[in-house]
């Protein structure tokens, strides 16, 4: 059954009197953004979107969300029309929207307080979520001071520790390093892949998309649309060599086919695109 539909999706945004901007070469106040996007994913599915930047990824992630309204056409969530923040999704940001003055532990029980679960649960199942990402003995350190990694993991814990059944993510490995990024996609799935949790996951990178999706999802240039979707038939669980493999460079190939003229098209600009090859 399927978990996310969503419909004919359009997205303009009204810009406000003097806020006009240049497109096409003509000035306007009205902005397309997603231009009639379908998309349906599986209960427990993991699917990643790539597309170029500024194409409208974390608006469409942002109406999943019900944090803003669609122009016309509609999301669901197991059947019902997503109209505001749903309870059961959880949302994680390129950004560490930690709090700073609430500790790693005091950050994850923050979203179960919300939820009103009581004192003791709250502090248990904190516990165990930091637990599950290699926290413990973090959990009285402030975001201050925890690596940018480490300050990730516990964004993620607090957005899992709601038992959330749609997770939402957007770039959230953009800002770190290498090492850690691929370390954090091998943690994710094997989170993952025991809480079973449907996941859709914006990423500008390839490799990315690749090793965590079951399908990825190639977006248009800017107003977005589905351009083509690649199912992911890699075997799980992924060690972290999969992405040396001929299979994996197939696919790696197959992406990049597929999201080169829509990088170019956003951004007119061959070099630019090429930046996106890794
Ligand atoms: N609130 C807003 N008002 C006007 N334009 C917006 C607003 N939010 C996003 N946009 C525009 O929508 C386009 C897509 O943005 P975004 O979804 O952030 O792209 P990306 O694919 O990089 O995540 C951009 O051109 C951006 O300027
Ligand atoms: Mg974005």
């Amino acid at each position: 059954m399927e978990r996310i539909a969503v419909r004919h999706l359009r997205k303009t945004f009204q810009l406000k009197a003097g806020q006009s901007v240049l497109s096409d070469g003509r000035r306007t106040d009205r902005v397309p953004v997603l231009s009639g996007v379908d998309l349906t994913v599986r209960r427990g599915e993991f699917v990643t979107l790539v597309g170029p930047s500024g194409s409208g990824k974390s608006v469409l992630l942002d109406v999943i969300a019900g944090l803003t309204e669609p122009t016309s056409g509609t999301t669901e969530i197991d059947g019902q029309t997503v109209t505001r923040p749903h309870p059961k999704t959880a949302y994680v940001f390129q950004q560490y929207a930690l709090f700073p003055w609430r500790t790693a532990l005091g950050n994850v029980e923050y979203a179960l307080e919300v939820r009103n679960v009581p004192a003791r649960e709250r502090r248990e199942k904190a516990r165990y979520f930091l637990d599950l990402f290699g926290l413990r003995g973090f959990e009285d350190r402030f975001p201050s001071q925890l690596s940018g990694g480490m300050q990730q993991r516990v964004a993620i814990a607090r957005a899992l520790s709601g038992d959330p059944e749609v997770l939402l993510m957007d770039e959230p490995f953009a800002a770190l390093d290498a090492q850690t990024r691929d370390i954090l996609q091998s943690e994710l799935l094997r989170i993952w892949e025991t809480i079973g949790t449907t996941v859709v996951f914006v990423t500008h990178s390839i490799d990315e998309a690749i090793f965590l999706a079951d399908r990825i999802v190639v977006m248009t240039a800017r107003p977005a649309s589905v351009k083509e979707i690649i199912p992911v038939d890699l075997p799980r669980p992924r060690p972290n060599d999969l992405r040396n493999t001929p299979d994996f460079n197939a696919y790696r190939a197959r992406v990049w086919e597929a999201l080169r003229d829509e990088v170019r098209k956003a951004q007119g600009d061959w070099s630019l695109a090429s930046a996106y090859a890794h």
